[in-house]
């Protein structure tokens, strides 16, 4: 059941203090995705737990894209990779968002995304939410539909749920 894969993938995090920087603990899911049977039952779990029909996974980069992909051939789906600026080639559609010192952007291609696409947003890590905001933000300004938002790690105290107030936000693990 659910509660004995969050402890299973709780088991498989490493936790790194101090990177990428001073501060920062960093939950690196690599040991996760080289298990066998913890990534298909992620992979699979994801592709249950989901609010409706999906046409689109979008996955943010880098390691978004290591689950959106299996989740999407699971669910029927197409695959949106949601990137850092400057790195797809136009037109791009981009979106701004906040950082404690600074801003950073995300963007896809719009022509990728059928008007209406009911889309489901997957990522390793819900942190601050300003990435999920953000994507949220550019696939409905791109005229998608948002589904919800599954994450394998919600770090609780940082309050990203906070920013997707409305939507459903699916959790594999919470962590305090
Ligand atoms: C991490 C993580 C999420 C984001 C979460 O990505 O994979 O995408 O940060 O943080 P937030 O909720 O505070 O926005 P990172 O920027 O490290 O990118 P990478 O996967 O390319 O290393």
């Amino acid at each position: 059941g659910r509660a004995e894969l969050a402890r299973r993938i709780d088991a498989l995090l490493r936790t790194v203090p101090d990177y990428p920087e001073p501060g920062v603990l960093f939950r690196d899911i690599m040991p996760l995705l080289a298990d066998p049977d913890a990534f298909a039952e992620v992979v699979a779990t994801f592709a249950t737990d989901v609010p409706g029909p999906v046409d689109l996974v979008a996955g943010m980069e880098a390691r978004g894209f290591l689950l959106a992909a299996p989740v999407a051939i699971a669910l029927g789906a197409g695959v949106v990779p949601v990137r850092k600026a400057g790195k797809l080639p136009g037109p791009v559609a981009t979106q701004s968002y906040a950082l404690e010192y600074g801003s950073a952007a995300v963007e896809i291609q719009p022509s990728t995304i059928p008007d209406g696409a009911r889309v489901l947003v997957i990522d390793d890590v819900l942190a601050t939410g300003g990435t999920a905001a953000a994507t949220v933000e550019l696939l409905e300004t791109c005229g998608a539909t948002v589904v919800g938002l599954a994450f394998l790690v919600e770090l609780e105290a940082l309050g990203g749920r906070a920013m997707l107030p409305g939507r459903f936000v699916d959790s594999l693990l919470t962590l305090p």
